[in-house]
């Protein structure tokens, strides 16, 4: 990655105002004057520079990225030097000297917990922070809704059934059937409401495994093309980021897709159970209209298990 693309994906993070002035608020109602700071993938460094603003004694500011230099940069250019030490290195890899009062991350997908949050700050709870430690965000939801996307199902899953240039591809439209595609999707492409189906308390949670339920009612008629995904974080009371609006945000919204279309009718009931070990394979079953699914995104490559 060169350095522009990684900067331009920063800048476009912190010109994110929505999301930047919510991480703003929040800590500044949560650090108090004196307090020790994680802020774990730090990329500019900007919540740590929120944390000294606030009060903060101490902030270790952790990136595995070359963002961990670009902090250094700041850091050092803003006078915090002395205030924050910037540590190059997973998380999983860094040892403090003592645990700290307050974990900060941003390190949420569109999907919410396909960056791995669950594992970074169980981790975290267990090596880094106090047992009351307080942790932004303090709670993170992922919803779900049945879509009908219309064109964008045969962009980005019938194209593979045509030949191209000659060549027969279709192997690989159940590949792209499996993965979790990220797509902007319109709340009118939503079938019926959406509903929180992961819930996790980030102070709380005991296992970096979740599965959850919902039952959808269709509002209308149209085929079920499969369940877009979007979360919700709770940064402090009262100071939620969420990710439902179509480019409301920088996020874009998470797409799982049925292998087939299955047709529905306004009433018809839909269930879906989605189950994820941290963001690194999804799987997700259900049925709807008498027709059954059930798939994952191990399905999504062909016997790559150890590519990353
Ligand atoms: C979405 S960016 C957020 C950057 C910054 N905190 C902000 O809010 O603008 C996430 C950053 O976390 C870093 N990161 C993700 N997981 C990490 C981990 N376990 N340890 C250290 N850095 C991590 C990535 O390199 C990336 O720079």
């Amino acid at each position: 990655v060169g350095v522009t693309e990684y900067l331009e994906y920063h800048r476009g993070l912190l010109a994110d105002q929505t999301r930047t002035a919510a991480y703003r608020d929040a800590i500044h109602r949560v650090v108090r004057p004196g307090d020790i700071v994680v802020d774990l993938g730090a990329g500019s460094g900007i919540l740590s520079f929120f944390a000294v603003q606030a009060g903060a004694a101490h902030v270790y500011a952790i990136d595995s990225g070359h963002m961990a230099d670009v902090a250094q940069l700041l850091t050092t250019h803003l006078g915090f030097a002395d205030r924050i030490t910037v540590l190059h290195a997973p998380s999983p890899k860094v040892e403090l000297a003592g645990r700290a009062d307050v974990l900060l991350t941003e390190t949420m997908g569109p999907a919410g917990f396909d960056e791995g949050i669950l594992g970074f700050v169980l981790d975290a709870r267990r090596r880094l922070l106090r047992d009351d430690a307080r942790i932004v965000p303090s709670r993170l939801s992922l919803f779900a809704a049945p879509v009908m996307l219309g064109p964008d199902y045969s962009a980005l899953i019938e194209w593979w059934s045509k030949p191209r240039y000659g060549f027969d591809l279709s192997p690989l439209r159940p590949l792209a059937a499996n993965a979790m595609q990220l797509a902007h999707i319109a709340t009118s492409a939503h079938l019926a409401p959406g509903a929180r189906i992961i819930d996790a308390g980030l102070a709380r949670f005991a296992s970096d495994y979740l599965q959850g339920t919902a039952r959808f009612v269709c509002e209308r008629a149209g085929e079920l093309h499969g369940f877009a995904l979007w979360f919700e974080a709770t940064l402090a009371p009262g100071i939620v980021i969420r990710n439902r609006e179509k480019r409301r945000s920088h996020w874009s919204q998470a797409f799982l897709p049925l292998e087939q279309p299955i047709a529905v009718k306004a009433r018809t009931s839909i269930q879906l159970q989605l189950e994820t070990d941290d963001g690194r394979s999804w799987e997700w079953q259900g049925r709807a209209a008498r027709k059954t699914f059930h798939q994952t995104t191990r399905a999504a490559l062909p016997g790559c298990d150890t590519l990353e």
